[in-house]
This record gives C-alpha cells, structure tokens and sequence, in this order.
C-alpha cells in the first residue's frame, strides 16, 4: 500500500469530520471510527516520522513542549476596543461615526469572553498561532491553537490570510474540567475566561489539548487585500474558508437596530454555549472604517457595549469601615484584586451591617463580586461550600474608626452613623463631594490634594476653598505644589464661583439629592432662595422628587449651620441662580411630559434635542409605553416607532418638532 497516500486519505476523512462536527453541527462518522482513523494516523506517523504533514490533525492532541513561548511581532497591531455601558452612549458613539459617515451601517456581532488570538495561514495551512500581547508583540502559540478543534488546520482554498478571533471554554467543558479539578484536589477556574487563557498558556499543548478549548473567528485585518469592501463580507469570506465565524452576526441599518439587537443578546444570553461579555458594534464599510480611521488603541469605526452586570469570584481579605459625608459607616470588604468588566477591582462595598450578617459574609471566605457599569462593585454572596473553617464571623464596630465618637443608629435605619459633625473623615468626604466633577467641578482640588490641604490645616470647610488665596506662600513650600499648579488651581476655584445652581445643590450634598434632583430642583425654582422658602408640600408635588427627598430638603434648610454656609457663600459671590445653557423656556406642549426619540434626526444631534426638551420641562424616555406623550420620529425609525403606533401615542416628525422648537 501507498503509505504516504494512506496519510494523505486519512488527513482528509479526519479534517472533513472537524469541519462537519465542529462548524456545520452534523455528524457523519460515529466517535469510533473517528478514533480508529486517528489512532491509525498516529501510528504510521511515529513509524514514519516522514510522513507527518504540517496539517495532521495528530497535532490536536499536542505535541512537544516548550521551555519558553516564542515573540511574535504583528505586522499589523491588534486593538482593542473602547467600551460604552449605556444606550445614550452607543447613540453618541453613532452620532461621531455620522459626523463623518453619511448613512453609516453596522456589523452587530457577539462579544465573547475569551481572549483574542491571530491565526496565520499559508497556502492554506495553518502555520501560526499568536496571542495579542501587547498588541504590537504577542506570543507563538502555534501548537496550542492546533489542538483547538473549531479552528481548521487547512483552509478550503490555498490562501496566505491571517485572520483573528477569540479563544474561549464553552461553559459545558468549563463545569466538566471544574468538576474533575475539585476530584484531584487541584484549585478551582474561576469562571471560563480564565480557564481559556489559563489553558493557552501551558507550554505543554497535550494539557491544553485536554482543555477543550473553542474559537470564533471575527476580525479580517487587511480586507482589501482580498477585494473585499465591508466587513459583513470578510466574515462569509472566512466563513467560506472554513472559519468558525459565529451565527449570529447581523447588519444593522441605524442605530436603533443596533439597539435592538443589544437588548435581544441581553435577554438571550444565558441560552448561549458560551459566555459573552457584550456586544461589538462595527462599522461594515471598511472605506468608511479607513476613513474614520484609530485613536492610539482603539479604532474609532468599532466600540464594545458591555453589559451592565458582570460577575467573579475572589477572597475576601478584610472587612474595613469607611465614614461617608453624612457620616455614614459603610463596611468594605477588601479583596484579591480580581478583574471585573474590564476593571481590576480590590475593594467592593458590603453596603451595611444587616447586609453582611443576612448573608453570613466572612473574612476569608470565597465571595462573588458583582460590577455594573461604573457603580460601585459589590459583594453579592459568599459561597458556603469553600469554608475551611478558618473563616471570621463578622463584627461590626460600635465607634467611628476616625474620631472615636461612639456611632448612633437610627430605629428606621440600617446604617450606623458618626454623629461628630467636626469628624475628619466626614469633613474630608464633603470637600471631595463639593469640588467633584458633577458638583462644583473645581479642576485639581481632587482627593489627594483636598486631604494634603486639610491635614496642613488650610482647608477645613467649603468656604475656606475660596480663602485658599490666604496660603499661597504656604502652599508653595509643599512638596509637588508648584506656582502653576496653584494658579491653575486659583482660577478653577474662581471660575466655580460662576456655576449655575444644580452644582451647587448637588454639591452641598443634601441628603439623597443626586445631581438629576440638583437640577430639577434649579430649573423648577430657579434661585436658592425660593429653595430655602419651598414648603414640603410644594416640594413633594414636584414630578420625580418624592416624600423623603422633599423631607431632606426642609431638614437641611431649616439647620442654622445650613443656612449661614449658604450666606457666607454669596457673600464670596458664588453665584445662586440657575443658568440655563439656552434660550428655551418652559412651555405647556413639553412640561412634564414624556418624550421618545427613534430614528435619525437630520437636522439636530439626539443630544441636543435631549436637552431642549428638558429644558423646556420635558423628559426623554428610551422606551413607549403607555405613558410616552409623544414619539419623535427621524429616519428610519427602529420598533420603538412600531409600538407607538399599536399604542396609539402621537407621532410628531422631525419638521413638527422643530416647529413646536421654534426651530424652524
Ligand atoms: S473586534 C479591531 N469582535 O473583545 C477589532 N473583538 O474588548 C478588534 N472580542 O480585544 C476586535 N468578541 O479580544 C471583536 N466579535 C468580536 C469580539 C471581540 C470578543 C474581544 C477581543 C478584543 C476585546 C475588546
């Protein structure tokens, strides 16, 4: 017999059962005879060493390891992507793309939670595999991607193509190597990212191989190469090569189906094999991807929704408390640091007492940590099952950790208070508060610098902010104080002195008033005095602002100490009235109404018609229901247009909405 031949048919039967298996789903051959091919291969290829091709599917088990894993330089970088966590943030990501696209349409793809990697092909064969690194230099990889089994080893055409994709552990092989792991004792995956890049980065392949490890292919580097003119094409070309190139992918028209097909994979994402982390929303044109072209890491044609919520799991080091500005104790847990939604997170808030005794939280204990978006990252549960038993019942701590003074509970409340109004760490929380980017937005008086001036004694409370002159010789001999940062600083303070009312509010830090109510608040009463006369009752009756907010409100206005920070700041000229940052006032068409917009508006950004109908009393909605006043409706319009009809909720064009503008 033709041994050499024999390879040849065995290498085909073996690729051809990969390719059905793992990228059209179907089977034809049982695992048996899949095993005996295999099997047979293997052996002629360790008697005949010279017959071992470089595309034998041998290699998928493994083959020898390495000592170190090789440098690869990518001849062209691999970004990554920027991230948005919101609908208002995708939309404003589509509205830059529009300022230089004309009608731009998007490729909507699965974010997969792996980790990316290039495959190089030549003549058809693979020939190299690289993780991205530090996008400019990654690491050889070659024999580990072999042994991925989705990945083809001999693409259906003779091309030189790299293309790039993510490696990821399906949650199936994640439970399974899981479950074997605990069997043997050996330290559990977190969760199935790190198994995938764990598992990648053995320098022996037969463990990776074990592993079972996946791989989607997403990304063509050079498209025009290859006379292909969008993205959406360089995907079926792939797929036509035999890529593994995911299901899902879809083209959408405009934004709002873009927004459509997020809210699908939100809803859908758990019936997923594997786990994603959010949506990729890419440009399809690749002359237009040219042209809106990259900023120093990212391209500025492609952007990754994340989704709000992600979860990990990591030890909990300590329990520490904190004093807030109103002096509200909050225990943190302190953690191994762990990565979150993109984020390294080492902290994660225990919210409160109750909290932490409900869920039997303990030091030491293994916890799952929950981030969403840019919140706060928090402790969800601790999971029982990992205690060894040298875990700490938690206590909680019965005076303020700063001052000493014994800490007060109120019956209504679950959280303990620090009633020491001159307490330090409280004093230094309102100043950070106060000069906060959504507050009064004094640039350089962040954290660092308000605690080094607090503790020399120059800053004790707000109004010393603008009596900061007085030191200037002082703060000169400070170390990493110089003349220009403080009279960058001097002008900052200055220019806050002009800010329009909402900041102020916001940064007086009442009680639950939140920078939305700070500037409801300023537009409905337009100065801080009508405030300062504001009755509960009429407080309360205002939209969105209810019976506990308007409490807070009275209680800070009708406290001495309140009253005489706000007379001393007029005196310093810190302006007290609202300053609208346009002409509009409010009109009966728009006063506490609800508002939806859909489609493209040609003649004005989303953003800008978002803040003349604010200011004209209005809301904006993301969503129609019932209580929506009226749908703004641009070019093609998304369902939310659909469901205003069946709902029988007026429709107003973009002409007609700029005429009730008085735009037109
Ligand atoms: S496109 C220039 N598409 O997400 C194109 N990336 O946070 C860059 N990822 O580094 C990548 N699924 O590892 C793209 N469908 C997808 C993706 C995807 C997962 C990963 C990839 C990237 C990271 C960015």
């Amino acid at each position: 017999m033709d041994l050499k031949k024999r390879v040849d048919e065995l290498i085909k039967i073996i690729n051809k059962a990969n390719y059905d298996y793992y990228i059209d789903n179907t089977s034809n051959i049982t695992d048996q005879e899949y095993d005996r091919y295999m099997q047979e291969l293997m052996m002629l290829e360790s008697t005949y060493p010279e017959l071992v091709r470089e595309d034998s599917p041998t290699v998928r088990v493994g083959s020898k390891v390495l000592d170190k894993f090789e440098k690869v330089t990518h001849k062209i970088p691999m970004l990554s992507l920027g991230n948005v966590f919101n609908e208002e943030e995708v939309r404003s990501f589509d509205e830059k793309v529009r300022k230089e696209i004309d009608n731009p349409k998007y490729v909507c793809e699965l974010k997969i939670d792996g980790l990316s990697v290039s495959a190089t092909y030549k003549d058809g064969v693979l020939v190299k595999g690289a993780t991205r690194g530090d996008g400019v230099t990654g690491e050889d990889i070659t024999n580990n991607v072999k042994t991925i089994k989705s990945l083809p080893l001999t693409l259906t055409e003779k091309v030189n193509i790299e293309v790039r994709g993510e490696i990821y552990m399906s949650k199936k092989s994640f439970l399974e190597i899981n479950k074997q792991r605990e069997k043997d004792n050996e330290p559990l995956f977190q969760n199935p990212r790190n198994a995938a890049s764990g598992s990648v980065r053995q320098l022996d392949s037969k463990i990776t191989a074990k592993r079972k490890l996946d791989c989607i292919i997403y990304h063509l580097p050079n498209p025009l190469d290859y006379n292909i003119y969008t993205h959406y094409d360089a995907l079926e070309y792939m797929r036509k090569l035999g890529c593994p190139v995911s299901e899902n992918n879809v083209i959408a028209n405009n934004v709002d189906e873009v927004i459509d097909y997020i809210n699908k994979w939100t809803e859908l994402r758990d019936t997923l094999p594997y786990e994603i982390d959010g949506i990729v929303i890419k440009v399809n044109d690749i002359n237009d991807q040219n042209k809106l072209g990259f900023t120093a890491r990212t391209p500025k044609w492609a952007v990754a929704y994340k989704f709000p919520a992600t979860e990990v799991t990591t030890r909990l080091i300590d329990i520490i408390f904190t004093v807030g500005r109103t002096g509200k104790i909050t225990p943190n847990a302190v953690l191994e640091p762990v990565k979150v939604a993109g984020s390294t997170i080492a902290r994660a808030t225990l919210h409160n007492e109750d909290n932490v005794l409900v869920k039997d939280i303990r030091k030491g204990d293994i916890v799952v940590i929950r981030k969403a978006g840019d919140v706060i990252p928090e402790v969800v549960r601790s999971i029982k099952e990992r205690r060894t038993g040298a875990e700490e019942r938690f206590r909680m701590i019965d005076t303020c950790p700063i001052c000493h003074t014994k800490l007060i509970r109120k019956d209504t409340e679950a959280d303990y208070y620090c009633p020491n109004n001159e307490c330090n760490a409280r004093n230094i929380e309102n100043l950070i508060h106060y000069a906060e980017r959504d507050a009064m937005n004094i640039e350089g008086l962040g954290e660092s610098v308000i605690e080094d001036l607090y503790n020399e004694g120059f800053l004790k409370s707000i109004t010393d902010i603008y009596h900061l002159e007085k030191y200037e010789k002082e703060l000169l001999l400070l170390e990493g104080y110089g003349a220009k940062k403080i009279n960058n600083l001097k002008e900052a303070i200055l220019k806050s002195k002009d800010n329009s009312l909402e900041r102020l509010l916001f940064g007086l830090g009442i009680r639950q008033v939140g920078n939305k109510t700070a500037k409801l608040l300023a537009r409905q009463y337009k100065n801080i005095d009508n405030i300062i006369n504001a009755t509960f009752e009429e407080l309360n009756s205002v939209n969105d602002i209810g019976p506990i907010i308007a409490k807070n409100i009275v209680e800070y206005f009708n406290n001495e100490d309140n009253i005489k920070l706000i007379n001393d700041l007029k005196e310093l000229g810190i302006n007290m009235t609202y300053i609208s940052n346009n002409n509009y006032t409010e009109s009966d068409e728009f006063l506490n109404k609800t508002f939806v917009l859909t489609g493209t508006l040609n003649n004005i950004t989303r953003e800008q018609a978002t803040e003349i109908i604010e200011s004209l009393g209005g809301k904006v909605s993301s969503s129609v229901s019932k209580k929506t006043s009226a749908v703004i409706l641009g070019d093609n319009p998304g369902s939310k247009y659909d469901k205003a009809v069946s709902l029988n909720i007026p429709i107003w064009e973009e002409d007609e909405f700029l005429e009730k503008i008085n735009l037109k």
